[in-house]
């Protein structure tokens, strides 16, 4: 379950490549994406490897994890934008592939059901990439939510809202709440490959291997799931026993 890579760039270079290869197996594949610091490198890697290859992507379909709440596509901290200047518009993706919770919707519990909808009617997510939050949280799902929970509002916790206030010129602009796909939708998908890179994710790294599988730690639901795995640089695996590290 846990796979040792040498570096964040050996991650990104393996993880691109893997990615690449299911939108070219399957053309109309559906992705789940996620955002942050960590993706940064995987991204950049998937545009170098698309611009080389050139393989039809018009018929992917992305969905994103989640979005703040109050931000507009066009805030430069809204989600919306990192993945488009990160991989939509690099990658040439028309706005009908792209899907992203509205975090700026009248309707919240109406945009909540039909995410979820959403991502049924395309067929369900073939891949889920996903990070990890310093105290769990998997998309933004943060510690307790409910296993069976579909796209949601969720009030995120102090400990993430410090740990993603470096992207915010101060602590105050910090949204205080989000909009989720749930864990239910993240379980639902075929592949799931969760990355963890650097040191100050050792420790959530070795809380989740110790932990049960228990609403308390997001990411121990998947310890359910059968296509499942970790890919973990040097310094995020440096908590963990080493005989339980497959080094890729
Ligand atoms: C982002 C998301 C979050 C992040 C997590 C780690 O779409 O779903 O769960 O993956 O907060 O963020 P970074 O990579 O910035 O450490």
């Amino acid at each position: 379950m846990f796979y040792l890579f040498s570096s964040p760039e050996a991650i990104a270079n393996h993880l691109s490549q893997r990615l690449l290869q299911i939108m070219q197996e399957k053309p109309d594949a559906v992705l789940g994406l996620a955002t942050g610091s960590t993706m940064e490198p995987v991204y950049a890697h998937l545009v170098e490897l698309v611009r080389l290859q050139k393989p039809d992507l018009s018929g992917i379909t992305t969905f994103n994890l989640d979005e703040y709440i109050g931000l507009p596509p066009s805030h430069p901290q809204s989600y919306n934008y990192y993945m488009h200047q990160h991989l939509f518009n690099p990658l040439g993706l028309n706005e009908e592939q792209i899907n992203l919770p509205c975090g700026v919707c009248e309707n919240q519990e109406q945009e909540c059901q039909e995410y979820s909808e959403r991502i049924k009617a395309a067929g369900g997510l073939d891949f889920q990439l996903l990070g990890i939050g310093t105290n769990g949280h998997i998309g933004f799902n943060e510690p307790y939510t409910p296993f069976d929970s579909l796209t949601h509002v969720i009030e995120l916790s102090e400990n993430t809202r410090l740990d993603n206030g470096r992207f915010f010129d101060n602590q105050d602009e910090v949204p205080t709440h989000a909009i989720t796909m749930g864990i239910k939708d993240i379980m639902d998908a075929k592949e799931v490959v969760l990355v963890a890179t650097g040191e100050h994710k050792a420790q959530v790294m070795a809380d989740l291997f110790n932990s049960p599988v228990d609403e308390f730690m997001p990411a121990s639901a998947l310890k359910q799931h059968g296509n499942f795995c970790v890919y973990l640089d040097e310094a995020a695996a440096g908590l963990l026993p080493a005989n339980v590290l497959k080094r890729i």
